[in-house]
C-alpha cells in the first residue's frame, strides 16, 4: 500500500505536494469513490484511480509500441461493423489504444499507447508534432501545386497551417509526394490533395516528430526505445 498523493507522482500526474492539491479540490476517485482527504492509503496492484475522470498508471507500467498497419484495418479498438482492427494485430498484455487515427486504407506508423498524457500531446495541435506522409498521386504534380500545399489550402472550410511538401519520384501514370503536417483533421491529407484537384491513390505515414517506422514490416509492431520513449514524454 501507497500514500495516494505518491502513487499519483508516480504516475507522472504532478509533485506530491500538486497531488495533495488536487486530492483536496475533489478531482480524484479510488475505485469509483470520491477520495478528498489528505493520507489515504492505495493497492497499487488492484485499485483504479482516476483524476479528473481519467485513470491513472504508473509510469512504470506505461507500454508504447509502434505498429505498422497494413490497409484493411480499422484504427478502433472495436468496430461495430465487425470489421478487423489493429489490435488484433498487436499482442500486449496491457489495455493499449491507438493515438489518432489512420484511415483504413492508409497505411504505416501507428502508435499505440496506455498513457492518457502521451495520447493528448500527440493528438493536440498545440504540441505540433510533425507526421510526415507519403503519398501516391495520381497524374502529374507541379511545382506551383505543391507551393499551395506548402502554404496551405482550404480544408472544411479553414485553411491549413503551413506543411512541408516534396516530389520524391516519378512515374508513368502518377508521382510519389512526400507531405508533412503538424495538425491531425480528418482526412487531412487526402483532402488537402483534394484541394489542389489531385487524387491519392496510396497513403502511408513513416514518422511523427522523431519516431520513425524504418523498415518495420507491414503488420508488424515492437516496442519503442528507451530513447524515443524519452523523446515522447519531454514533448512540450
Ligand atoms: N490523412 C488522411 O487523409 N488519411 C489518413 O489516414 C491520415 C492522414
Amino acid at each position: 500500500m501507497i500514500r495516494l498523493n505518491k502513487y499519483m507522482a508516480d504516475c507522472g500526474v504532478d509533485s506530491r505536494r500538486n497531488c495533495d492539491k488536487i486530492i483536496l479540490e475533489g478531482r480524484v476517485r479510488v475505485n469509483r469513490k470520491l477520495v478528498n482527504e489528505l493520507g489515504f492509503m492505495v493497492n497499487e496492484d488492484n485499485d483504479t484511480v482516476t483524476v479528473d475522470g481519467r485513470k491513472i498508471v504508473l509510469k512504470s507500467k506505461n507500454v508504447y509500441i509502434m505498429l505498422h498497419k497494413p490497409k484493411g484495418y480499422v484504427t478502433t479498438v472495436k468496430d461495430e461493423k465487425e470489421r478487423k482492427t489493429v489490435m488484433e494485430l498487436v499482442d500486449v498484455k496491457a489495455r493499449v489504444y491507438p493515438v489518432g487515427r489512420l484511415d483504413y486504407d492508409t497505411e504505416g506508423l501507428l502508435i499505440l499507447t496506455n498513457d492518457g498524457d502521451l495520447t493528448y500531446k500527440l493528438t493536440h495541435p498545440k504540441y505540433e508534432v510533425t507526421k510526415k506522409y507519403v503519398a501516391r498521386i495520381e497524374g502529374e504534380i507541379e511545382e506551383r501545386d505543391l507551393e499551395q500545399l506548402r502554404r496551405g489550402v482550404e480544408v472544411d472550410g479553414k485553411k491549413t497551417a503551413p506543411a512541408k511538401a516534396k516530389l520524391v519520384e516519378k512515374y508513368d501514370d502518377g508521382c510519389k509526394v512526400e507531405l508533412t503536417i503538424h495538425e491531425g483533421r480528418n482526412h487531412q491529407v487526402k483532402k488537402m490533395f483534394e484541394a489542389i484537384g489531385k487524387n491519392v491513390a496510396f497513403l502511408k505515414r513513416t514518422e511523427m516528430g522523431e519516431i520513425r517506422l524504418g523498415g518495420l514490416g507491414r503488420g508488424k509492431w515492437r516496442h519503442l526505445n528507451d530513447k524515443e520513449i524519452a523523446y515522447l514524454r519531454e514533448l512540450k
